[in-house]
């Protein structure tokens, strides 16, 4: 096999748009081979991004696997340039007619050799699986998280690939979706999505730039897009705490680092990806106290995938995490076209997870964290 490696601003746009369709049409295939649709699909505006977009804080990597010219295996590692710079998030796919013939574990070991070269000894892997998949037969043996909760089927083939190649596992985390609006539709992998329920879905008892019906004296405040000048400080900092807050991080990264201008360079990934972010902020007397966004993509409006989610420590207990996703739920009904918005959350977290079933999330997938420490 040949292997190539590709920094993100290596290539000259041609050979981008060369190699777009190629990477789309792979990352497909093995999306659709671990059993999920199209809503897992890649976005081209993503892919794209990760060969172009390289700025202060983050970059993108690939190392390409042909045979004959043809891709047949790809990794890729997330890199952070301004904290966490001995950390690398990895992932390995190859074809499913070319499996179980070493290629997994041949680009794989460049791509560490490659990164240890580089300083980046902590890799973090993930691996997905559908719920069918996930809850299948009882009796199979299972490798249990260090984090304490949950546990992966030991024979399915991602999982077995991973303890392989010396990749212990961390944490589980559920993926999960909910219907905000729009037809009932059958969901990732034949799992109905449900529609939320009403504790998130009366638009009268949800938006509320305004809000104090809880009768303190938090507000919520939403919107789309760029961050308001004025709240970018306050995005930043719970962007920061959100790296050592959840549950598990501090297992898998050191605190990051956000000011404005990194809030802003996030902002303008996304953009170039066709993104749309819809925010929404608790405030208490000025101050931002807690948040929760949701992205969308302009190739597939239907869909938004949540991002980060947080309730600063000393303000929990008031409710303020579900009063943040009602609020942002109800502005995406109100503005935008979303129907069904997935969420991830740590298996031990089980505030977050109890917050998105009373929401009337229920499980699509589920994704193992693995980790090694390179010698
Ligand atoms: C995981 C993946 C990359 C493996 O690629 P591969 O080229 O088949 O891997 P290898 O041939 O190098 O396998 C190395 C070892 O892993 C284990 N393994 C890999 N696939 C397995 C499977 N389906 N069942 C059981 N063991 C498996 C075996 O021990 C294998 O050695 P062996 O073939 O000598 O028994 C591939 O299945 C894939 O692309 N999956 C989807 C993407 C993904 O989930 N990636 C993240 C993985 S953490």
């Amino acid at each position: 096999m040949e292997i190539t490696r590709i920094r993100a601003g290596d290539l000259a746009d041609p050979e981008v748009d060369e190699l777009l369709t190629e990477i789309v049409e792979f990352d497909r295939a093995i999306n659709r081979a671990l059993g999920f649709g199209s809503d897992f699909d890649p976005l081209p505006g993503s892919v794209r991004g990760k060969l172009v977009r390289s700025d202060a804080f983050t970059s993108h990597e690939i190392w390409l696997g042909r045979i004959e010219g043809r891709l047949v295996a790809k990794s890729g590692a997330y890199l952070s340039l301004s904290d966490n710079t001995d950390v690398a998030d990895v992932y390995t796919g190859v074809l499913p007619e070319a499996r179980r013939h070493g290629l997994g574990t041949q680009l794989l070991t460049v791509m560490e050799t490659q990164l240890r070269e580089d300083g980046r000894t902590r890799m973090n892997a993930w691996c997905e699986m559908p719920a069918l998949d996930f809850s299948a037969d009882p009796r199979r043996p299972r490798i249990a998280a260090a984090a304490g909760t949950g546990s992966l089927p030991a024979d399915h083939g991602e999982v077995a690939f991973a303890l392989h190649s010396g990749y212990r596992l961390q944490q589980i985390e559920r993926c999960s979706a909910a219907r905000i609006q729009g037809a009932a539709i059958e969901g990732e992998a034949g799992v109905p999505v449900p529609e939320m329920s009403s504790a998130t879905g009366d638009e009268t008892t949800s938006e509320a730039p305004d809000d104090t019906a809880a009768g303190d004296d938090y507000t919520i405040r939403t919107w789309a897009g760029p961050t308001p000048v004025e709240h970018v400080e306050a995005i930043a900092l719970l962007r920061q705490k959100m790296s050592t807050d959840v549950p598990g991080a501090a297992e898998l990264y050191d605190e990051s680092k956000w000011d404005g201008d990194r809030v802003r360079a996030l902002e303008a990934d996304r953009e170039f990806a066709g993104g749309r972010t819809q925010t929404a902020l608790a405030l208490l007397d000025g101050e931002g106290v807690g948040f929760t966004e949701v992205v969308s993509y302009a190739g597939r409006p239907n869909v938004a995938y949540q991002g980060a989610t947080l309730v600063r420590s000393e303000h929990r207990g008031h409710g303020l995490g579900a009063r943040l996703k009602i609020a942002n739920h109800a502005a995406l009904r109100r503005d935008s076209p979303i129907e069904r918005v997935y969420t991830w959350n740590a298996a031990e977290n089980s505030w977050m997870l109890a917050i998105n079933d009373r929401a009337g999330f229920a499980a699509v997938g589920w994704v193992g964290l693995w980790k090694k420490i390179l010698d």
